[in-house]
C-alpha cells in the first residue's frame, strides 16, 4: 500500500519567488511543490500538497490528517509563532509531524525564535530552503521504515 503524506504550507508561502527573495529564495510556490512531488515519488509516497492563508482551513486539514492517520510535513509560516489553535490541532495528530521552515527562524527576529508547534513535532528542519522539505520527506521515510 502506498503511504500518503500531507504537506501543509501556511500563510504567504503562495508568494514564494517574489516574497523577500533574499530570505526565501527565488523558487516559486509551484516549483517548490514540483520538487516535493518529485522527491515523494522517488521515496514511494503519495503526497498531497496544500497551501492556505487561513488558520481555520489549516486546522480543518489537521483534523483530516488526525482522522485519516496521515503523517504531516508542515511549514506553518507565521502561525508557527502564535497560533495556539493550530498547536492544539497538531497535538491531536497520531502520526509523525515534521515542522519545516525555508529560513532559519532562530537566526532571525526575536519573535520568530519561539514555535508553538514544536512541542507537538516529531522533529524540526529549518534553514535549508526547499531542501528543508526534501530532508523532511527523507527523515519521514526512514522513520516509517524503522517503525514497520
Ligand atoms: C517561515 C519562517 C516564518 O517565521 C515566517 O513567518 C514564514 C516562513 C520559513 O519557512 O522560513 O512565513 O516559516
Amino acid at each position: 500500500m502506498v503511504q500518503r503524506v500531507l504537506v501543509i504550507n501556511g500563510p504567504n508561502l503562495n508568494r514564494l519567488g517574489s516574497r523577500e527573495p533574499e530570505i526565501y529564495g527565488t523558487l516559486s510556490y509551484s516549483e517548490l511543490a514540483g520538487a516535493i512531488s518529485e522527491k515523494a515519488l522517488e521515496l514511494g509516497f503519495e503526497v498531497d500538497i496544500r497551501q492556505s492563508n487561513s488558520e481555520s482551513e489549516i486546522i480543518d486539514w489537521l483534523h483530516f490528517a488526525a482522522d485519516s492517520q496521515l503523517p504531516v510535513i508542515m511549514n506553518p509560516a507565521a502561525f508557527t509563532h502564535y497560533s495556539y489553535a493550530i498547536a492544539d490541532a497538531c497535538a491531536m495528530l497520531g502520526e509523525p509531524l515534521i515542522e519545516v521552515h525555508l529560513s532559519n527562524p532562530g537566526a532571525r527576529e526575536e519573535f520568530r525564535h519561539h514555535s508553538v508547534i514544536t512541542p507537538s513535532a516529531t522533529g524540526v528542519i529549518a534553514g535549508f530552503g526547499v531542501d528543508s522539505y526534501l530532508l523532511a520527506l527523507q527523515a519521514l521515510s526512514r522513520l516509517l521504515l524503522s517503525k514497520a
